[in-house]
């Protein structure tokens, strides 16, 4: 075994963010983010110097919420108990409203005992606070009172002058509730975080074919079976959902505060109902819904008769009804109907779309599509609405051009909604779809890119674009978009996926091209705005630490700490912390962490000091398997060589691993899922042992159950004669990939 030391290579200062220290020092210049456009420190006046915040500070003027929004922060931070700390001559923050600044723009003008915010709107002056808030500790962000809190007693704000618009008036987060259900309360704590990051738009993706989310008074069956998912249920678990019932939905009632809060915060809410494809929600609740064939056609993502007939009067009936509902809640300008990845296979099937393609002369499904969208306008506009939909809409020949497309391929697809007369909003799936891992190792999709927070950093909705003069304004903006399949688990991971990408999002949505710098944005995440996050109560991620094959360590942040383990577990905030050289002999048991606080990044281990195991086996099963993925793939121990079974499993399949001699080895992990997108797992299943002196199956203790990662991982005591995947239920009911064993 190599003995190895492990050693800090850069210098790092321990800071308790837990116990977050005493602050009470004063920023010359302040790490904001998204970067205004224009800011200017000192004053022309020598004279004129800080503002003194203290708790006698008057507010004068102002929107009633933004005013009591920005007591209600700085109430976080603002020491209000004792003696009155300079009583003679408070310092206020003054709210005027001229009519000189673009929607959403602001000025702020920090000199002597006055800040000045000047803004034409009520969003201006909400922008302006988030800037405030931004030269205030990272504390304000945080909902704490009581001992607790961190109080101060004054904080000196330097003299400045801040002149500040947003270059995109679209700067949105779109966020998937179907795949994964997320209830109203993390809702409102998403859009808080929005708030803080100047985003304006919230596209929300409320239905899906794995969940219908939205309680819909005239269509009960909705909620009370498309919201569910689980055996006996119409819907059948996907998506790691598990055996169990999942699922939830937002009564109208929830709906109304969401919005409201919402606005409060200058946000728009534009709900998504996905249609006609992605509808298999609406039709397990209401069969009557889709075609009329028994064909097998299938969604990209594997749904049939997830596709609404459009040839069928009476769904339009129920697709106004249901507009009519939620128009009523959702004050935005624009009703995102979906159209994408439909099936549209299915309407050849279909004699009533069939029909209705004879009458109208068409010769190719496609153009039914065109037609569906251009009906779905014209119900909107009964109820005041502006149709949005994904790119597939361009299709639609005869659709106003006051349309909004939502473009999620690449620059050139945006092109092409321009050039055929839309306005458009990009959600790049390059760039901007957070679903998408952020380096190799880590959870999540690739299939578009691997996208890091540089890479979001680095976009421009611009780039690649031919436009006419004065036809700019056609590009409304950016969205992120995160898909939430690979969300259930683990906790909080919607946040690591969210943030920092969004900050980066948010600086590329706000901030002009011209100041945008990387390395800048970076100095300021790291300075001061992953505490601001910390405060927050975001779960964001950070950099794993560079560990390499001699155990030297890099800590990816100064103000970060590397924590680590020597038995093989996952670092916690109680493992020590890397300050000097470790001597071990067994590297392969080192596990590090990079600690920011609490917020904890990917676990990583010395590299090539994991000693894989590779020992003779022979596979057999019970399941039928794919014949571009057999089962012989299993005894190769390659990670791109599966098992891709011909049909879904069921109680009592099975998969076999006999190993040729008894083996010896510290652990066992059965792993099962599609190796490149987590998909197609065993969720209802366990794994059985025979130990070599015994002459049966069964099991030593551990976890012999399929965790959310579709695995199991155990300690075997003994030497191992083989190893069994037995399968208790159908789990999510369709064919499942089996990987090759880890054997360490
Ligand atoms: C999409 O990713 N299907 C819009
Ligand atoms: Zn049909």
């Amino acid at each position: 075994m190599t003995r190895i030391k492990v050693f800090l290579l850069i210098t790092v200062f321990t800071l308790s963010l837990v116990q977050s220290p005493a602050f009470a020092q004063t920023s010359n210049t302040f790490d904001f983010v998204p970067q205004p456009a224009w800011v200017q420190y000192g004053n022309e006046h020598p004279l004129i110097g800080s503002f003194t915040l203290d708790k006698n500070v008057k507010i004068v003027g102002g929107d009633p919420f933004n005013v009591q929004y920005l007591q209600e922060h700085l109430h976080r931070v603002l020491d209000y108990s004792g003696d009155s700390w300079n009583p003679c001559s408070p310092g206020s923050i003054e709210f005027v409203r001229t009519k000189s600044f673009p929607e959403e723009g602001y000025a702020i003008e920090v000199a002597g005992r006055r800040i000045l915010i000047t803004s034409t709107t009520r969003a201006g002056e909400f922008y302006a606070i988030q800037t405030l808030l931004q030269m205030l500790p990272p504390q304000v962000y945080r909902k704490v009172s009581g001992p607790d809190a961190m109080l101060i007693r004054q904080w000196e704000i330097p003299a400045l002058t801040i002149v500040d618009q947003p270059r995109f008036a679209w700067r949105g987060s779109m966020f998937d509730v179907s795949r994964t259900f997320f209830d109203k309360e993390y809702i409102l704590r998403h859009l808080d975080w929005l708030a803080y990051h100047k985003i304006n738009k919230f596209h929300w993706h409320l239905t899906d074919d794995n969940g219908w989310r939205v309680e819909i008074k005239k269509y009960p069956k909705l909620t009370s079976v498309g919201a569910w998912r689980g055996y006996g249920e119409a819907l059948q678990p996907s998506f790691n959902s598990g055996k169990e019932r999942y699922g939830g939905f937002y009564t109208q009632e929830d709906l109304k505060e969401i919005v409201a809060y919402a606005a409060d915060r200058g946000i728009e809410i534009i709900p998504e109902v996905d249609l006609p494809g992605h509808s298999k929600a609406l039709a397990v609740s209401y069969p009557e819904v889709v075609c009329r064939h028994e064909a097998d056609v299938t969604s990209v993502q594997g749904e049939v008769h997830n596709v609404l007939c459009v040839g069928r009067e009476k769904n339009y009936v129920m697709l106004e009804n249901i507009i009519k509902e939620l128009a009523a809640i959702f004050p935005s300008k624009y009703f995102h109907v979906g159209v994408e990845e439909v099936a549209t296979e299915s309407w050849k099937h279909c004699p009533d779309c069939q029909a209705l393609m004879k009458k109208l002369g068409y010769t190719d499904e496609k153009q039914l599509l065109g037609y569906f969208t251009e009906r779905m306008e014209k119900i909107l506009a009964k109820y005041g609405k502006t149709l949005e939909g994904w790119e597939d809409i361009v299709v639609g020949e005869n659709l106003s051009r006051n349309d909004l497309v939502l473009v999620w391929h690449r620059q050139d697809m945006l092109q092409k909604a321009l050039d055929a007369g839309f306005p458009v909003v990009t959600q790049n799936c390059d760039y901007l779809y957070f679903d998408m891992k952020q380096t190799p190792a880590e959870r999540g999709h690739s299939w578009a890119s691997i996208i890091d927070v540089e890479k979001v950093y680095s976009f421009d909705p611009m780039q690649g674009l031919e436009l006419k003069p004065g036809e700019e304004w056609k590009v409304k903006g950016l969205q992120g978009g995160l898909w939430t399949e690979l969300l259930y688990f683990p906790a909080h991971f919607s946040e690591y996926q969210l943030f920092p990408r969004l900050c980066a999002l948010a600086e590329v949505g706000w901030s002009p091209q011209e100041l945008r710098n990387y390395a800048d944005f970076d100095a300021r995440m790291a300075r001061t705005h992953f505490e601001r996050m910390w405060n927050m109560g975001i779960q964001f991620r950070i950099p794993a630490p560079e560990v390499d094959r001699n155990g030297q360590v890099r800590c990816p942040y100064p103000n970060m700490v590397v924590r680590y383990t020597f038995d093989g577990s996952e670092p916690t905030i109680s493992s020590p912390v890397v300050t000097g050289p470790v001597v071990t002999d067994h590297p392969e048991n080192l596990r590090f962490a990079t600690f920011f606080g609490d917020v904890k990044s990917m676990t990583v281990c010395v590299p090539g000091a994991q000693k894989y195991l590779t020992p003779a086996v022979h596979v057999e099963t019970s399941l039928e398997a794919n014949s571009r993925y057999p089962v012989e793939n299993l005894e190769q121990y390659e990670n791109d060589k599966y098992m891709r079974t011909a049909r879904a499993p069921q109680k009592g399949d099975y998969v076999l691993f006999t190993f040729d001699e008894p083996l010896e080895c510290h652990r066992i992990t059965v792993q099962t899922a599609d190796p490149k997108n987590n998909f197609y797992g065993i969720t209802d299943g366990h794994v059985e042992v025979l130990f070599a002196d015994s002459d049966r199956f069964g099991w030593n203790g551990g976890q012999d159950r399929f965790d959310m990662y579709n695995r199991v991982s155990f300690c075997p005591n003994r030497p191992v004669k083989a190893v069994k995947i037995v399968v208790d239920g159908p789990g999510e009911g369709k064919p499942v990939s089996i990987q090759h064993l880890i054997i360490e």
